[in-house]
């Protein structure tokens, strides 16, 4: 038996840093939403734990324990007491250390697909699993448009009716999330509560506190920014997590996909795509 499940990139459209704890972590309000463009994994039995991965960004993942989709495997297993071993293989369509939460959208949907292949469901285990592995897991495991409090664990699910149209831009640097976390000395406070005035005003008044850490370790960002802000239907334009992805809010999918294609032929070593989110 296969099961095949959909590690769909993670965008924060806003990502308020609150303050530092004690423990070198920090407390966040972020809006979150999930992208029509992610890795895809494909689960089956095995008689140990083995993962390959292909796909354009392959080789800047490992190909052995150390990937976190693999730990995902392993400490489901343990936790649940299956010695069943399983082969993972990933697509890995996501640029990576770029934002987009691909590690952890990856190991999310081994939870989830290993739920499905062990024909146990959705287990008691996978928020504490989830938690254990990275801050963003627990968001990644819902995959579907949240705010997250605390340092990930708090998950509160938002209801967007209307996928919304994205333009994301990686410009090719490789951003380490605990470097921006440290070049962030200032933090401000939590988000406003979405209004009557919906979803994309919402955005336009949070911000992100990591992108002026992210634009003095990666001078792309600056011009991503630029870039999406000068395209028409264009309504926001931000970071999304510690970078170096940024997104462009649009209109519709029309603009997105025709700011998407100008800013593909403008910059060929860019990776630009328009998705849909929620
Ligand atoms: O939990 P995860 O391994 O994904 O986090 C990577 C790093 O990002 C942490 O080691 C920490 O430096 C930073 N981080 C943080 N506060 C968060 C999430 C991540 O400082 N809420």
């Amino acid at each position: 038996m296969t099961v095949r499940e959909f590690a769909a990139a993670k965008v924060n459209l806003f990502l308020h840093v609150l303050g530092r704890r004690p423990d070198g972590y920090h407390e966040l309000d972020s809006l979150v939403v999930f992208a029509s463009v992610g890795d895809d994994i494909e689960l089956s039995m095995h008689h140990e734990h083995v993962i390959s991965v292909e796909g354009p960004f392959a080789d800047a993942v490992p190909h052995d324990e150390s990937n976190l989709a693999m730990q995902a495997a392993r400490q489901l297993g343990e936790t649940m007491g299956r010695p069943d071993g399983v082969h993972i293989r990933i697509t890995k369509n996501l640029p990576v250390a770029a934002g987009l939460g691909g590690g952890s959208a990856d190991a999310a949907a081994v939870l989830r697909g290993l739920g499905r292949l062990w024909e146990v469901g959705p287990s008691m285990a996978f928020p504490s699993v989830a938690q254990t592995l990275g801050a963003d897991v627990p968001v990644c495991l819902h995959s579907r448009a949240a705010r997250i409090g605390g340092i990930g664990e708090t998950v509160e699910p938002i209801q967007i009716e209307t996928p919304l149209a994205l333009v994301l831009v990686n410009c090719g640097t490789a951003l380490a999330t605990p470097d921006v976390f440290a070049a962030c000395s200032t933090y401000g406070g939590a988000a406003p509560d979405l209004t009557d005035a919906g979803i994309a005003a919402w955005v336009r008044a949070g911000r992100n506190d990591l992108e002026g850490p992210a634009m003095s370790l990666a001078d792309g960002v600056a011009e991503s920014l630029k870039e999406l802000r000068g395209q028409a239907g264009c309504g926001v334009a931000r970071l999304s997590g510690s970078g170096a992805t940024c997104f462009g809010l649009f209109k519709d999918m029309t603009a997105a996909q025709k700011a998407a294609a100008a800013l593909g032929a403008a910059h060929p070593d860019w990776w630009v795509v328009a998705a849909h989110a929620r």
